[in-house]
Formats: C-alpha cells, sequence, structure tokens
C-alpha cells in the first residue's frame, strides 16, 4: 500500500495542511465559492503521510476521496477554516496553506431562501481574515510555513509580495494562464518563490510536485528524499 512506501525523513514531524474551496453562504441554498479542486493540497497531504509524517488536513468540499491514515477536518467557509487552523497550528512543525479562501464573505446571509425580485440584486460583502498572515504573524520557532498563490498576471512580483507580507519561508506560485495548470487540472507549472530566491519547475504532476514541495519545506533539515 501508498503508505507503507520507506525511508521515512518526515517521521515525528506534524505537518497541517488546508484544501480545497470554500464557502461563503448567500441563503440556505446558495454560496460563493471557487474553482478549486483540492487536488493540490491532498496530494501534499498523502505524500507526507507517505513520508512518515503526523498529518492533518483541513478541507473545503472537494470531490476527493477520503485520505487513509491522515486526521482530515471538513469545513465550508473561511471563516470555519480559520478556527481550525488556530485550533491546530501552534504545535505543527510546517504549515502548507494550499486552500483557495474566500476573501470576503456575505455580510448578512439571509435566514430564508431570497425570492427572485427585481432586475438587479446587490449583496454586501465583508473581507474575511487572512489565515496566511495570521499564520506568518505569529509563526513558531523552527516552524516553517508555505504559502501557494494563483496569479493570471504579474505573477512572480504579486507571489513576491505575498510571500513577504506574510511571513511565509516559501510560497509557490502558478499562474492560471500557463497550460495544464492550475485549479483542476492533474498536472502543475510552478514558481517557488522565497525571500530571497525565485526557482522555477518544469510541468509536472501535482503528486510528483507534492513530494517535491515537501522537499523544498524541510530544506536544511536532515530530509532524505524518498
Ligand atoms: N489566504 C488565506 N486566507 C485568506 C486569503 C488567502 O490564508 N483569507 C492564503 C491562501 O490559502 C494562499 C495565500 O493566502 O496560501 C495566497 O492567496 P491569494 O488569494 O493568492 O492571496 P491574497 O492575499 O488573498 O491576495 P489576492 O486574492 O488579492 O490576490
Ligand atoms: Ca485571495
Amino acid at each position: 500500500i501508498e503508505y507503507a512506501c520507506s525511508p521515512k525523513p518526515l517521521l515525528g514531524k506534524k505537518v497541517l495542511v488546508t484544501a480545497g474551496p470554500t464557502q461563503e453562504a448567500i441563503d440556505p441554498v446558495r454560496f460563493i465559492t471557487n474553482h478549486s479542486s483540492g487536488k493540490m493540497g491532498y496530494a501534499i497531504a498523502k505524500a507526507a503521510r507517505n513520508l512518515g509524517a503526523d498529518v492533518t488536513l483541513i478541507s473545503g468540499q472537494t470531490n476527493l476521496e477520503p485520505c487513509p491514515m491522515i486526521n482530515t477536518i471538513q469545513i465550508k467557509s473561511a471563516k470555519e477554516m480559520f478556527e481550525e487552523v488556530k485550533k491546530y497550528a501552534s504545535n505543527q512543525d510546517c504549515i502548507i496553506k494550499t486552500a483557495a479562501v474566500a476573501d470576503y464573505t456575505v455580510k448578512e446571509p439571509a435566514l430564508n431562501k431570497i425570492k427572485k425580485q427585481g432586475e438587479t440584486l446587490t449583496l454586501e460583502l465583508s473581507k474575511t481574515d487572512d489565515i496566511l498572515a495570521y499564520l506568518g504573524k505569529n509563526k513558531q520557532a523552527n516552524q516553517i510555513l508555505c504559502g501557494f498563490a494563483m496569479e493570471t498576471e504579474n505573477l512572480i512580483e504579486n507571489a513576491s509580495n505575498k510571500c513577504i507580507n506574510k511571513n511565509c519561508d516559501l510560497l509557490i506560485a502558478n499562474s492560471i494562464n500557463e497550460k495544464d495548470s492550475g485549479f483542476q487540472t492533474d498536472t502543475n507549472k510552478v514558481v517557488i518563490i522565497r525571500p530571497q530566491s525565485i526557482t522555477h519547475l518544469e510541468l509536472m504532476s501535482k503528486e510528483e510536485l507534492a513530494y517535491r514541495v515537501l522537499e523544498e519545506c524541510f530544506k536544511g533539515e536532515d530530509y532524505v528524499t524518498h
């Protein structure tokens, strides 16, 4: 079986992964979400488990199979994701934030189904908490923090700013314009941004990239490649 592979360079390490989209309720039957499939985050969680880590996965709603031997917490909204992350963050060796978190939530979700009325409808939205920025501000000694970013323009500039502003050790940047890369695909072409360096990777499967991301996260530690 997959997780019986050896060696186990992450044995004894605690890894927290967030994955998938968030859902912000408009009313009891509708919500605001995004195209995140959760594939990248699930691939990282499984790779970390296979390498021996104790893995917690905080997941938005996806169509993916549950992962054996991974402590998985299902959430819906950005607020629920933030609450769960806060419960687990402080004793993690590494936190990887692949989730596509809503930047805005519906200020006052309707208690009953909104009825069709006028020609236009206006929804008032309010900003959510930035979970990655919170983790960056509250980073524990020796804790590794890895962000993700999806951009449609100025990839390197935007992603570098996020890496620095959110106090990440590294940030994995991908462009939605890149062929076979992004939300629903099985492959990804990314750039690894660190405060002091930029590394362009070739196109690879999300599984292969998952191992590469973990290797990058634990670089400098006593890490043996699988
Ligand atoms: N993120 C987060 N909490 C939020 C928004 C984003 O933790 N409320 C995290 C994502 O999980 C991701 C990283 O921040 O790891 C970058 O997300 P992204 O949407 O690219 O960046 P934003 O800072 O939200 O900037 P913008 O959407 O304006 O590009
Ligand atoms: Ca955002």
